[in-house]
């Protein structure tokens, strides 16, 4: 055994050494040579498989290909036997808006390592494959948008892992399959083919959208057809009658509610109460820091890249210059990046941030980005993968459709604007303060935002205040104060961005509450042209005792409001005060800011309320 594993590893060694899966390329090539796509690819033999060749991607030691991705390459004709079905450790194929034609190739069933297939948009034609319950690992499927025909295979139902499955606009006919057992589908796509009906009810589960125009009778005309037909009266479950059966039926649902809503409660009060464990862990990581086994790391990314597709490998700046022409929209240009909007082959959108000006080194980076990518918690925004070249360094996280609290406040302004309501303001609030706070707990107490203001606090689903791009600070290359877009939110002790501390987050934190309680940016020009800082605005203003003046006039037509105004005031005050020692700490301010007009007491007066509550948070956002 011990001699075998030996074996094995110089086998790997000599891999490494020479990394380059031969037989994979020589599979690729043949590919590329009989397709002849109308865009150039660089897969040139001489070079690196693993390194260059565009959408191609090595496993870790680069002994195989596991992932093709070339969407819109130009790629037409049918797709020629025995060259990618070579590749048996695929498990990812794109092959996605081509003009692919012919039938689906027979030989993929070599392919039996497969866990992503997109072949959506071609022109591919005949029936779909007879067996798929080959491809054990097939997560996710999308064949929408070619000439399919024949039926759909009932071997679907025997997939255990699939969560995505997209035929719509094919030409596909028969009878809809059962799929109900199919526990892990989340998204299955059926629409515009013609398919015998009614809707079985396990498809109701999913969006109208799913079934609409698939050539059956929609579930409704279904119904009354139904009803239309006592000559042969479907039997009842259990033969008992249908008042009985509904009786039964809405008594189970209450006991699983009950069962659903004392786990949740559970659960929820084990998370309060594990909060103090975080520190603890924290530790454990800071202590292992360096130690960290690389294989652990690689893992974790390979996970990640999984689903995010342009973010695996070394070609990776290639799919970016691709993402970047095809799918991305400039979302921002931020103190420390620009930040676009992507959208992935599984049409999830992500934000993708290209960071400018990195100091640290790629090992520095990386233990900053999986302090950073540890935190879990609904009011920070989740780091979903990061990618770090000499020329490229990007981050990739959650995309929030509804546009930051900067946007919410000073952006739209004009006819159409929706004001931002003053109970959507305390969330705001709330919620960013949670965020920080968990986040001033990471790293053994140590890590600081370092990056606050309005432009990185976004609405989480619950429309709490969720908090964006953290822990910069400590790999970028200092931003001077002039330049700084920070200014504005930079406490005045910062004379350098890497000396950011908690107690400067602090500050900026309160320079967001004043512009949630003024509506006003923290700097900016009168119609004079005399340049206003906000802080000593306000603090100009309320010497003067015209405290009201500096409300935003939004919150006027709200009642009864005043006195929380007046304490939210209060509370910013305190934080932007010059000395940083004098400024609350974030784990007093949540419950300072939760104290404004007894919200917290109102909260628990209310329980079933905040059951509730603790159900949203715990549910997976949407992906
Ligand atoms: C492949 O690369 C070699 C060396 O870099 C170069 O001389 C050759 O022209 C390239 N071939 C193609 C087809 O681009
Ligand atoms: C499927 O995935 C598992 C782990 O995710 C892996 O061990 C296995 O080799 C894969 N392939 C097949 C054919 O099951
Ligand atoms: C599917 O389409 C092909 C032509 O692309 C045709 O020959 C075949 O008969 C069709 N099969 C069915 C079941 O409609
Ligand atoms: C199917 O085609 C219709 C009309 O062309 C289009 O609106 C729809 O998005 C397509 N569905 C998918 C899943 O591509
Ligand atoms: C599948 O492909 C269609 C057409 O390009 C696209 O609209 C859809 O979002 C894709 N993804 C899924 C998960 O269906």
């Amino acid at each position: 055994m011990e001699a075998w594993r030996v074996i094995l590893t110089l086998c790997l060694l000599i891999h490494v050494g020479n990394a380059d899966p031969v037989q994979d390329k020589r599979a690729l090539l043949e590919f590329l040579t009989l397709m002849r796509p109308t865009r150039s690819l660089n897969w040139n033999e001489t070079t690196s498989v693993c390194n260059t060749w565009t959408g191609v991607t090595c496993n870790h030691d680069g002994s195989r290909i596991t992932a093709v991705r070339l969407p819109g390459v130009g790629l037409n004709g049918q797709i020629p036997p025995n060259t990618l079905s070579r590749l048996s450790s695929l498990t990812v194929l794109s092959l996605r808006s081509n003009r692919i034609s012919g039938p689906f190739p027979v030989d993929f069933v070599e392919l039996k390592e497969l866990a992503f297939l997109y072949l959506q948009d071609n022109d591919f034609s005949g029936p779909l494959p007879e067996d798929f319950s080959v491809w054990k690992n097939l997560t996710s499927v999308n064949l929408s948008n070619n000439e399919f025909n024949g039926t759909v295979p009932d071997s679907l139902s025997r997939l255990r892992r699939v969560q995505s499955l997209n035929l719509a606009n094919n030409s596909l006919s028969g009878d809809i399959p059962d799929l109900s057992g199919v526990s892990s589908l989340q998204h299955i796509d059926l629409s515009n083919n013609n398919l015998n009906g009614p809707v079985p009810s396990w498809l109701q589960r999913f969006p109208s959208s799913s079934y609409q125009g698939i050539g059956v009778v929609p579930p409704d005309l279904a119904h009354q057809q139904l009803a239309a037909a006592p000559q042969k009266p479907k039997p009842h479950f259990l033969g008992l009658t249908k008042t009985v059966f509904l009786l039964i039926i809405i008594a189970v649902s209450i006991v699983l509610l009950a069962v659903l809503a004392f786990v949740l409660a559970v659960c929820y009060l084990r998370r309060k109460l594990s909060q103090g464990d975080g520190i603890v862990n924290d530790n454990k990581l800071q202590k292992k820091g360096v130690m960290m086994s690389p294989e652990k790391f690689v893992s974790r990314m390979e996970d990640v890249n999984n689903r995010l597709s342009f973010f695996e490998g070394c070609n990776y700046s290639f799919d970016l210059e691709d993402l970047l022409r095809a799918s991305a929209e400039v979302l921002g240009k931020g103190t420390f990046g620009t930040t676009y909007k992507a959208v992935l082959e599984d049409a999830t959108s992500v934000a993708v941030k290209r960071l400018k000006d990195v100091a640290a080194g790629k090992r520095d980076f990386e233990q900053q980005m999986e302090i950073i990518g540890g935190i879990k918690h609904e009011n920070v925004v989740e780091l979903k993968a990061y990618y770090y070249s000499k020329d490229e360094k990007l981050m990739v996280y959650d995309y929030f459709s509804n546009g930051s609290v900067a946007y919410l406040l000073h952006g739209n302004r004009g006819e159409n604007r929706v004001p931002l309501d003053w109970e959507t303001r305390m969330s705001i609030a709330i919620g960013a303060a949670k965020g920080i706070a968990r986040i001033h707990q990471e790293n053994n107490g140590k890590l600081v935002h370092g990056n606050i203001k309005s432009s990185n606090i976004f609405l989480n689903s619950d429309r709490n205040g969720c908090v964006s791009d953290l822990g910069l600070t400590a790999v970028m290359s200092p931003l001077a104060p002039p330049i700084s877009r920070q200014a504005g939110y930079r406490a005045p002790e910062v004379t350098d961005t890497r000396k950011s501390s908690q107690l400067s987050d602090v500050y900026s934190f309160g320079v967001v509450l004043l512009e949630l309680l003024t509506g006003k940016s923290p700097i900016h020009t009168t119609a004079g042209d005399e340049i206003i800082h906000l802080v000593r605005w306000v603090h100009s203003v309320v010497r003067e005792e015209w405290t009201a003046e500096v409300f935003d006039v939004e919150l006027l037509r709200y009642t009864n409001i005043e006195e929380e105004m007046v304490e939210m005031l209060q509370i910013a005050m305190s934080c932007v005060v010059k000395a940083p020692d004098q400024r609350p700490k974030m784990s007093d301010l949540v419950r300072l800011i939760e104290s404004v007009g007894n919200r917290q007491a109102s909260l628990e007066a209310n329980k079933p309320k905040s059951e509730n509550e603790a159900s949203e948070t715990s549910t997976p956002s949407e992906t």
